[in-house]
């Protein structure tokens, strides 16, 4: 038990940190140029933009070469990589729905909002193979567990910015 969550929070942490990066992104150039869709609606909206995109995979696989030197694995470097570019076509896939939805840049889409990064994160690490090269094989017990940690991750992270008065709401 406690050893799948370590494993988990040690294999996703490249994936959450790109997740969690773009944040620092105070105004960028949307990705979506600010066109709008079939819908009339935004593509993806302001909250997708070219430096968030660039932030996150510098931090995703900058804690890949981290842990590449720290563990003497060079694989390390494509296995982040490959997180971070999961984590953010998955967050831009999320935004995409939610503008569908008519969801508006910013306001929350449980699950959607924490999981689509996660997903296809994951998605990209077994499409290549990625945690068996680095010598970490994700099972369904270390995903499920990632799963929890971000939804988990999420909420405390929001109740700090909310106690700290960076956010209006607790959620
Ligand atoms: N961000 C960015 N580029 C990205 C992802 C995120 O610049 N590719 C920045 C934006 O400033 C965004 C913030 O990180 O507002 C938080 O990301 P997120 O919660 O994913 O975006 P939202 O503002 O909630 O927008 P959306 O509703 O489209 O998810
Ligand atoms: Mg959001």
């Amino acid at each position: 038990m406690i050893e799948t969550i370590l494993k988990a929070i040690f294999i996703y942490f490249p994936a959450m940190a790109s997740n969690g990066a773009p944040v620092f992104v105070k105004r960028g150039k949307p990705i979506d140029l600010g066109r709008v869709f079939i819908d009339g609606k935004r593509i993806l909206g302001d909250g997708k933009t070219f430096e968030g995109l660039a932030v996150g995979m510098i931090f995703g696989t900058g804690v890949g070469a981290i842990y590449s030197a720290a563990l003497d694995n060079p694989y390390f470097v494509p296995y982040a990589a490959a997180s971070s570019l999961g984590a953010l076509l998955g967050d831009i896939v999320g935004a995409f729905i939610k503008r569908r939805l008519g969801i508006p840049r910013g306001a929350p889409a449980p699950l959607l909002d924490q999981l689509s990064f996660f997903i296809f994160a994951n998605i990209l690490i077994k499409t290549l193979s990625l945690d068996t090269m680095v010598g970490y094989q994700i099972d369904l017990a270390i995903f499920v567990a990632g799963a929890i940690i971000v939804l988990i991750l999420h909420i405390a992270t929001n109740w700090g910015a909310y106690k700290l008065g960076l956010k209006n709401v607790p959620y």
